[in-house]
């Protein structure tokens, strides 16, 4: 499905089906703008304010939604794509890892700071979370063990995705990892993380993906 795009008074409002891991945040927490379970038009920017539209795009994990300004006024802060802060990987149980940074994945600059990437071996849209893992089963906590870690410089930063072939996710670039409950878990340089859904130390590839037969380009 073509990416939705609906443009409001103040900002336009871009939704990507294909990325969405309906989390529900979205229609939860603002279901005066994203309404759901109706025929016709959902999606309604002009029933928040921008700065709040923008808080909507920040908060959705897997970029699928993303709110720029029609208007650039002098002093406004960023459109929900705006880069973060400091660069994390969440874990999100059972589910995807989400990913928020100056991305690029296989060596392409995405427009969003924000993906889903999966992490049960299962999606037909890898690297990306397709929502597979509900259907699979797919069982796996999002409280990995606290590592021993040293503070970063910098926070942020690009950061490199690279799927390894019938491997892990090789990520190149400073890096948080956030379990889904907010604890800091591990802080990094460069890590391999597990895709394949088989690691016995998830979030990280242990290797176990050759024993599995994983197999993704
Ligand atoms: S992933 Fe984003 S668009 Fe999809 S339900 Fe969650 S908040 Fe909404
Ligand atoms: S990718 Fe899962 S163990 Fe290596």
């Amino acid at each position: 499905m073509a990416i939705e795009v609906v443009t409001g008074k103040e900002a336009t409002i871009h939704f990507d089906s294909a990325r969405c891991i309906h989390s529900r945040t979205c229609v939860l927490s603002h279901p005066d703008v994203f309404v759901p379970n109706v025929v016709g038009a959902w999606i309604h920017p002009d029933a928040q304010p921008v700065e709040e539209l923008i808080r909507i795009g920040q908060n959705c994990p897997s970029g699928a939604i993303t709110v720029v300004r029609n208007h650039s006024d002098a002093g406004a802060t960023a459109d929900s794509n705006g880069l973060p802060i400091v660069n994390t990987v969440r874990v999100r149980e059972n589910g995807p890892l989400a990913v928020e940074a100056e991305l690029l994945i296989n060596g392409q600059a995405q427009a969003n700071p924000r993906a889903t990437l999966c992490r049960c071996g299962q999606s037909k849209s890898k690297p990306f979370c397709d929502g597979s893992h509900v259907a699979a089963g797919f069982v796996a906590t999002g409280e990995p063990a606290t590592a021993s870690f040293e503070a970063l410089a910098v926070r942020n930063g690009p950061l490199d995705v690279q799927p390894r072939p019938n491997g892990p996710l090789r990520v190149v670039g400073n890096l948080e990892v956030v379990s889904g409950t907010g604890r800091t878990c591990n802080k990094v340089g460069e890590t391999y993380l597990c895709r394949c859904g088989h690691s016995k130390n998830k979030p990280y590839c242990d290797g176990s993906h050759k024993a599995a037969g994983f197999e993704a380009a």
